[in-house]
């Protein structure tokens, strides 16, 4: 069935609950997504005060929420609120998370928590959509869950984390330009970055960046409207510092560059 998407905005404090309400008002939508601990790309993580907020607005429209905690387990300070399932007395949130972020992409496993007859038509659709996971994968998954060893493995995942986004504020320090800004995240994989307004937009950087050898997410593909143009996501999560370094090096270089051969030809007064 089609899919149409409402974005609502999103602050430091996580989804702003006047907008979510008035977007419910005016679209009634079948459910409420949302990432609550450490959005991708904002890193946002929403204050308890909100999940409550969020969850009442879930029952008062009659509104299931689908919960996307994919980063929960990713946090190196201190650690997150509960998940909204977790405040949830109503059986309106349906959490979903999986094994991709903190342990193997390639298993394609994750899980779903849900209650009551929601949760047998769930796993009704999951079959039909894909004839379900891989049932080798899934032992092996479970050996590994059983063998405590998770437990370790994230304790590492999260202290190289806190290395690599320390790096990551760092390199952007010195090498985006004046001008540029950042909220350090708290936990997740990505740096989100507002590049000033006197330069290129994001997509009018970015040939230019590849050509300098590094890239990123647009922030435009991160929201329903077009907006997000000043954006970018960087991914700091998959190299060392040092090439996370050499990354924001070319950054800065490619943002120059840019400055230095198309500004003057823009600023030209147009003959019409
Ligand atoms: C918020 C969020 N949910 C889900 C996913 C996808 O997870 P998976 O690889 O388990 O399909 C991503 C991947 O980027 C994500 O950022």
């Amino acid at each position: 069935r089609r899919v149409i998407p409402i974005g609502v905005p999103v602050d430091a404090q996580g989804v702003k609950i006047d907008a979510l309400e008035s977007a419910i008002q005016e679209h009634r939508p079948g459910l409420i997504y949302a990432a609550p601990t450490y959005h991708n790309p904002t890193g946002a993580i929403m204050t308890i005060h909100r999940r409550r907020q969020m969850l009442a607005l879930a029952k008062r429209y009659g509104v299931p929420i689908l919960e996307d905690a994919v980063y929960h387990e990713l946090g190196y300070r201190d650690p997150p609120p509960p998940p909204l399932k977790a405040l949830d007395e109503d059986g309106l949130v349906l959490h979903v998370s999986g094994f991709s972020k903190i342990l193997l992409p390639g298993t394609r496993i994750g899980y779903l928590i849900a209650s009551g007859p929601l949760f047998e038509r769930l796993a009704h659709v999951k079959q039909a959509a894909d004839v379900c996971t891989p049932g080798l994968n899934q032992r092996a998954m479970q050996v590994y869950l059983a063998s405590g060893m998770l437990v370790g493995h994230l304790n590492r995942v999260r202290s190289e984390l806190r290395t690599r986004c320390e790096a990551a504020c760092a390199a952007a320090k010195r090498y985006l330009p004046p001008g540029s800004q950042w909220v350090e995240p708290a936990g997740g994989l990505y740096l989100w970055v507002r590049l000033p307004d006197d330069g290129p937009t994001a997509a009018e950087l970015y040939i230019t960046a590849i050509q300098h050898g590094v890239a990123y997410a647009l922030g435009t593909l991160f929201h329903t409207d077009g907006g997000g143009t000043r954006y970018i996501r960087l991914n700091f999560a998959s190299h060392t510092p040092a090439r996370i370094e050499e990354g924001f090096r070319r950054l800065g270089e490619a943002w120059q560059a840019w400055q230095e051969t198309y500004k003057p030809a823009l600023r030209r007064t147009p003959i019409l």
